[in-house]
């Protein structure tokens, strides 16, 4: 797709790291931005910063998700670029023994279900209903493109580690629903495609000890450093630019697999 200041593009999770990271590219080609996020406070501040709109929605909620669309489409337009980016870590093994007490517990069905809801639902409500708001739009040239969508996994899609169970699962249904959604899209000119980030430089890694961030860079290869925000917005913007990339995933992760732990 070919960006320009005609062309509107919602970012989830737009108030923060990658989401934030993509907004700023997308913007920077002078695409108009608008943010979905729970954090008003910031998403405010980067959609005032990049002359877009916020609207503060939680993505795993039907009803947010669709006053969300209304709030941003009758401010910016309706978009042709939906970028999933909100979601939430976590970590719980399938089932584990107390250390103290030794006491065996299954994993927590509330937590698995949350992971999964702000996840995998949310990209999937957002994604469904832009294509719907995308297929109301007259196709663009050359080949007739009306949109693209942009859904961010993780590594943990194809190498979880132990106590990604849930993370991995919400990951690898994301993965998994790029090929089904390009081609339900395909005749009607909208490319599906997903992003599997391995480590970047995010508010994500806030509660994590240094130690644990450190051992996790030892798995990556070169550049031997976590991503940056703008380096994920990089490859978001080609894969948004580029009419040949449909149903297709890409990791972004500087060499790193992941071992069981
Ligand atoms: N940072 C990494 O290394 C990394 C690696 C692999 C995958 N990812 C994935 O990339 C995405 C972005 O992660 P990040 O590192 O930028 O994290 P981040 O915490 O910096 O940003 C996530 C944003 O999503 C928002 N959010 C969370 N729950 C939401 C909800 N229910 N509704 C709306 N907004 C919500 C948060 O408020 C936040 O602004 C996530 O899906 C994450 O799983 C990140």
């Amino acid at each position: 797709m070919k960006l320009s200041s005609d062309i509107t593009a919602i970012i989830t999770g737009g108030a923060s790291g990658l989401g934030e990271g993509t907004a700023r590219a997308l913007a920077a080609s002078g695409v108009k931005v608008g943010i979905f996020d729970l954090n008003e406070e910031r998403g405010k501040q980067v959609a005032k910063e990049l002359s877009g709109a916020f609207a503060k929605v939680d993505v795993s909620d039907n009803d947010s998700v669709e006053a969300g669309f209304a709030a941003i489409r009758a401010e910016l337009g309706q978009e042709r670029i939906m970028v999933n980016c909100a979601g939430i870590g976590g970590g719980m093994k399938t089932a584990s023994r107390k250390r103290d007490t030794g006491e065996i517990v299954a994993h927590d069905v509330a937590y698995f279900t949350r992971i999964i809801n702000i996840n995998l639902i949310g990209s999937f409500l957002c994604a469904s209903k832009s294509a719907a708001g995308m297929m109301g739009l007259e196709p663009t040239a050359p080949d007739g493109e009306r949109g693209v969508i942009l859904n961010t996994a993780s590594v943990a899609a194809q190498d979880g580690q132990i106590g990604q169970l849930a993370y991995a699962a919400s990951k690898g249904g994301i993965l998994s629903m790029a090929l089904p959604m390009a081609r339900d899209l395909a005749r009607e000119g909208i490319r599906v495609n997903t992003i599997l980030p391995g480590f970047f430089e995010t508010p994500i890694y806030e509660q994590m000890k240094p130690e644990v961030k450190e051992s996790l860079r030892a798995h990556v290869q070169f550049p031997n450093r976590f991503g940056t925000p703008a380096e994920y917005g990089d490859l978001a913007k080609f894969m948004v630019e580029n009419a040949y990339i449909n149903g297709e995933y890409i990791r972004t992760d500087a060499g790193a697999r992941m071992p069981p732990r």
